[in-house]
């Protein structure tokens, strides 16, 4: 087992409860309607009551905020909307001192358009060393008008943008797989694996506790630009995705974390299977990764058993902890998603027509979260989701931000719908999320029926989601057997959940199947997700025990 070094402790990282915060939306501060640090500064002791080991910051660089940050200028400040650099270094002292870590997102695979690197690209001539840093290419066809090659943009439309060239004639083209102001590094470029080993340091130095890589499988490209069909979709067997030599970068960003005390490295990789998942995982590679099966899943026992088995079983070989997913900035909600008929996700068919049962779907939230936390491993929360908040689905489109709903023509609704603004208090928009008497609105409208779901409202509320989250994060904590450590399944009927940790009496049951089942034999029930009438445990919930014995 990974320890932290010099010691014997378990990492802190191996069975860690993760908060997800999108600092736009979390909490504003200073009245501009935009969420920032000094909201957050504020806002840490309601992180530490939640009872949360450790924060995942979304970008907070300079950007123009062409993909919600994740098109950064300046990877070694603060974004000015934001805070300062300054701002960031008292919120890391601060959530230090009350026991939180600190991950913060690098974004690897692109820079923004206005990056320094990229504007020195567009003034430099083809072949120049400043383009060998992007993939610039010349066109194909008469006068390089079409791309150099076929491949589509993650968020839809080509992957290649043309530029001017100096005399304002049309030049090369540059590859971006995310938006046009999202211009992909080249990675076989010595300086950009210099720089971005230089900006780990730089966070590592200022007290950061982790990285989030985002796009990890792409960075490298295969250079002979390689066709794909022209509607291949980005996906496992695409030339740009998951290449062997993109472990190298892995392997010597290991080697700076490793020159830290207890830095953790975690892979946001999105890819459907597994068994790729894990080969980036390894004593000399990233400590963790994402586990997309899992908050694809839909809520079904049998599926749900098997993406667990399977995770435990890849994860295994490498010494590596699972990651257990619910919900992040870019899927649907997973209250709206445990409502619809089809309760899986598929990043690729984002469908918002379906009807949604809250109710249901916040029932079936509440076992969720049950059943994750009980798993092995490491925990994410992504922000609201202890609220209990539903995907905002009626954002109107003039109102809406993200670069997917703009460049697929309104087809795939984007991700604003995770990313409106939390609601703190008060009976109405802005619900405490700005300071009182703040001129400007929430940077996207948040519905009035919210209203329920501030933190006001549900704190001291027993049927809360809020209180579920704050019960579940402390038993987790004070029980041994929870967080890393072994789980076996207990034999139970069909579409029942029953596992066992630690000594064995630690248990958790989830029913998924349409009637209620018997609760096993126990001494007491820990926490459960709904009411148990009568002594059973009744559809779409959960519950945690203490058995008098081992049931194995
Ligand atoms: C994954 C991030 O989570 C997403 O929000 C972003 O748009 C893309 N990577 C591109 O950086």
């Amino acid at each position: 087992m990974a320890t932290s070094r010099g010691g014997a402790a378990p990492a802190w990282w191996r069975g860690a409860a993760i908060y997800q915060l999108y600092v736009r939306s979390f909490a504003d501060g200073n009245g501009d309607g935009i969420g920032d640090l000094a909201g957050v500064r504020a806002r840490l002791p309601y992180l530490a009551e939640l009872g949360i080991d450790a924060i995942w910051f979304n970008p907070w660089y300079p950007s123009p905020m062409s993909d919600a940050g994740y098109d950064i200028s300046d990877y070694r400040d603060i974004e000015p909307v934001f805070g300062t650099l300054a701002d960031a270094d008292a919120l890391i002292a601060e959530a230090h001192s009350y026991g939180i870590r600190i991950i913060i997102d690098i974004v690897p695979n692109h820079g923004s358009d206005q990056h320094p690197w990229f504007q020195a690209a567009l003034a430099a001539a083809p072949g120049s060393p400043e383009r060998d840093r992007f993939w610039f290419r010349p066109g194909r066809g008469p006068g390089g008008d079409l791309p150099p090659n076929g491949w589509q943009s993650i968020f839809g439309g080509p992957a290649w943008t043309r530029v001017d060239g100096p005399d304002g004639t049309p030049g090369e083209w540059y590859l971006h797989l995310f938006a046009p102001e999202q211009p992909d590094f080249n990675w076989a470029n010595a300086e950009v694996r210099a720089e971005f080993e230089d900006i780990l340091r730089f966070w590592f130095d200022r007290g950061a506790d982790g990285i989030r890589i985002d796009s990890a499988a792409l960075l490298t490209k295969d250079p002979s630009l390689r066709e794909a069909a022209p509607d291949e979709p980005p996906g496992p067997a695409h030339p740009y995705t998951d290449r062997d030599d993109v472990h190298d970068i892995y392997r010597s960003w290991r080697a700076v974390a490793e020159q830290y005390d207890g830095r953790v490295l975690i892979g946001e990789i999105w890819l459907p299977d597994a068994a790729r998942l894990a080969r980036y995982l390894g004593p000399d590679e990233l400590h963790t990764v994402f586990n997309f099966p899992y908050l694809c899943c839909p809520w079904d026992a049998l599926a749900l058993r098997q993406v667990i088995d399977t995770t435990r079983e890849l994860h295994a070989p490498a010494g590596a902890p699972a990651t257990w997913v619910l919900s992040n900035h870019d899927v649907d909600r997973h209250v709206s998603r445990y409502g619809r008929p089809d309760t899986s996700f598929d990043m690729g068919a984002r469908d918002h027509s379906q009807p949604v049962d809250v109710e249901l779907g916040t029932r079936r939230a509440r076992a969720a979260v049950l059943l994750t936390m009980a798993l092995p491993g490491a925990v994410y929360v992504y922000q609201g989701e202890e609220l209990g908040l539903g995907e905002v689905e009626d954002i109107p489109g003039e109102l809406r931000q993200d670069p997917i709903w703009h460049r697929t023509g309104g087809a795939d609704p984007g991700r604003d719908g995770s990313r409106v603004p939390l609601p703190w208090s008060g009976d109405a928009p802005p619900f405490g999320f700005s300071p009182a008497g703040a001129a400007a609105r929430p940077w996207l409208p948040q519905p009035a029926s919210w209203s329920g779901l501030t933190v006001e409202a549900e704190t001291g509320d027993p049927d809360s989601m809020l209180e579920l989250y704050r019960s579940a994060l402390r038993i987790r904590h004070t029980e041994p057997g929870f967080g890393d450590g072994p789980m076996s399944w207990l034999p139970a009927d069909a579409g029942v959940l029953w596992l066992r940790r630690g000594d064995g009496r630690l248990q958790m049951m989830a029913n998924l199947s349409p009637a209620p089942v018997d609760l096993p034999e126990h001494v007491v029930v820990l926490l459960a997700s709904g009411p148990l009438p009568g002594g059973k445990l009744p559809p779409d919930t959960a519950v945690w025990l203490r058995a008098a014995a081992d049931h194995r």
